[in-house]
C-alpha cells in the first residue's frame, strides 16, 4: 500500500508488461497501472477494484492490509472489467458489502457479473460520510462510459477520477512530480486522442461543471498511471483545452503504398508543406501503430491520406483508418487525399468522401497519377502541398 492522502491509500496493481489494452485496439508502449484506493477511515472504503486477472493477486493484498470482513463499501466509479473485473472474485468473499454507484453502474455490473448484490445507487452531489472525510459523488455520464463517474474526498481536497485524467503508464513512481513529465503528457494525450475524444463536447461541459462548485483540489488521482499530486489543476486545464477541437497547427500525410509510388507523392507533399513553414509527419500506415497515428490525426490541423487503388478501393490498413476517423468525430480539421493507380483509380476519391463525411474541410481535390510519377509528376504533389497549406494558413 502507498499512502497517498492521510489514511488514504493507493491498492492498485503496476502491468509494467501491458502492450495491447481493448483487446488488441489500443497499444500501450509503457504499460499501465490498474489504481485502486482504500480510505482506512471510521468506515474502511474501498474505490474502484483492478482487472480481474489480477483478482487474486488484489484479493490478497486486500485481506493482508485490512481484511476483507472489515470492507464496509465499496465505490464502483466504472464496471469496465479494468476497474470493475474484481468485483466477482471480491464479493465471492463477502457478498453482503454495500456497493456505490451510478444507476447505470448498477445495471452494466448485473449484466458483467448477472448478480443481484447490494447496489446503493447514487447521482451527482450525494455523499458518503466515512468519519473525517466525506465522500461526494459525481456522474461522469458517457464520459467515457454511461456509468462513469467521480468521487471526491472532501476533507482531503482529493479526486478519485477513474479514467478521467489517466494515463496508460507505469513509472516506477505514482506521483507526476518524481517522473518524466514529458513521457507522461505523451501517455495524457494518446489517452484522450484514443479514448476521449468522441466525447469532447461533454468533457468541456463537465469541466465547467467541475469548476464552477469551486471545489479545493490538492490532488488528482486517475484509475490509470500517475497521480497528479503537483500542480494537479494543470490535467484539467489540458483537458478543457483538447475538448474543444483541439489542434498544433501542424499536418500528418498518412500513406500506404505497393511500390513506393504513393510514398514518392506523400513525400513531395510535404516539400510543398515545408515550403510555407509547415510542420509536418509522414506515416506509412501499414507499418504504423495505429494508436500513435489516431494521437497525431488529433494534434494535426491538416490530414492528408494517399493509398494507391487496389481492387477499385483503398489498401485495407487505409480502410480501417477511414472507420477510425468517423468514430472519433475528430472537429476542426482539414483533409485531402492523393494516389497512385494502374487502371481505375477510385482510391483518393473514396478517401476524400470518407474525410469529408467525418467532418474535415476538403482543401484539394483527390490527386492521382496513374503508375509512377515522373519528375514533372511530382511537381504536382509538390504544388498541393503548396496549394493545402495556403488554403489552411488563409
Ligand atoms: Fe479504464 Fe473505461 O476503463
Amino acid at each position: 500500500m502507498i499512502e497517498v492522502k492521510n489514511d488514504i491509500y493507493w491498492v492498485g496493481i503496476k502491468d509494467w508488461e501491458l502492450r495491447q489494452f481493448h483487446g488488441h485496439e489500443l497499444s500501450t508502449h509503457r504499460g499501465s497501472t490498474y489504481n485502486a484506493y482504500l480510505i482506512k477511515d471510521e468506515k474502511v472504503v474501498l474505490v474502484d477494484t483492478v482487472w480481474d486477472p489480477y483478482q487474486e493477486e488484489f484479493v490478497d493484498k486486500l485481506e493482508k492490509e485490512v481484511g476483507i470482513d472489515n470492507i464496509d463499501a465499496i465505490i464502483i466509479n466504472h464496471s469496465e472489467p479494468d476497474h470493475g473485473g474484481s468485483l466477482g472474485y471480491l464479493m465471492s468473499k463477502r457478498p453482503d458489502i454495500p456497493i456505490y454507484c451510478t444507476k447505470n453502474g448498477a445495471d452494466a455490473i448485473r449484466r458483467q457479473f448477472h448478480k443481484d448484490w447490494n447496489f446503493n445507487v447514487v447521482k451527482t452531489g450525494d455523499t458518503l460520510k466515512t468519519g473525517k472525510y466525506e465522500l461526494v459523488f459525481v456522474e461522469m455520464q458517457m464520459i467515457h462510459w454511461p456509468d462513469s463517474m467521480l468521487t471526491y474526498v472532501k476533507g482531503a481536497n482529493l479526486v478519485l477520477s477513474n479514467d478521467a485524467f489517466g494515463q496508460h503508464y507505469s513509472p516506477a513512481s505514482l506521483f507526476n512530480d518524481e517522473i518524466d513529465t514529458c513521457e507522461l503528457y505523451q501517455e495524457a494525450i494518446k489517452y484522450y486522442a484514443n479514448i476521449l475524444t468522441p466525447y469532447s463536447p461533454l468533457i468541456k461541459k463537465k469541466i465547467e461543471e467541475i469548476r464552477a462548485l469551486n471545489l479545493p483540489i490538492d490532488m488528482i488521482a486517475p484509475s490509470h498511471g500517475v497521480i497528479w499530486r503537483e500542480n494537479p489543476v494543470q490535467i484539467i486545464d489540458k483537458y478543457y483545452e483538447w475538448s474543444q477541437d483541439y489542434n498544433e497547427g501542424t499536418v500528418v500525410i498518412i500513406y500506404d503504398t505497393m511500390y513506393n509510388a504513393t510514398k514518392m507523392m506523400a513525400e513531395a507533399i510535404g516539400e510543398g508543406l515545408a515550403k510555407n513553414g509547415i510542420k509536418y509527419k509522414l506515416y506509412n500506415n501499414s507499418v504504423s501503430d495505429q494508436s500513435d497515428v489516431l494521437t497525431e490525426i488529433f494534434k494535426a490541423k491538416g490530414v492528408i491520406i494517399g493509398s494507391c487503388t487496389v481492387n477499385n478501393t483503398v489498401l485495407r490498413s487505409i480502410s480501417a483508418l477511414l472507420d477510425e476517423i468517423k468514430g472519433h468525430r475528430f472537429k476542426n480539421k482539414v483533409g485531402a487525399a492523393f494516389g497512385s493507380y494502374g487502371w481505375s483509380g477510385e482510391a483518393p476519391k473514396i478517401i476524400s468522401k470518407s474525410l469529408e463525411e467525418a467532418g474535415l474541410k476538403i482543401l484539394h481535390e483527390p490527386l492521382q497519377i496513374k503508375y509512377r510519377p515522373t519528375e514533372d509528376e511530382l511537381k504536382m504533389f509538390v504544388e498541393m502541398g503548396d496549394k493545402f497549406a495556403k488554403a489552411m494558413n488563409a
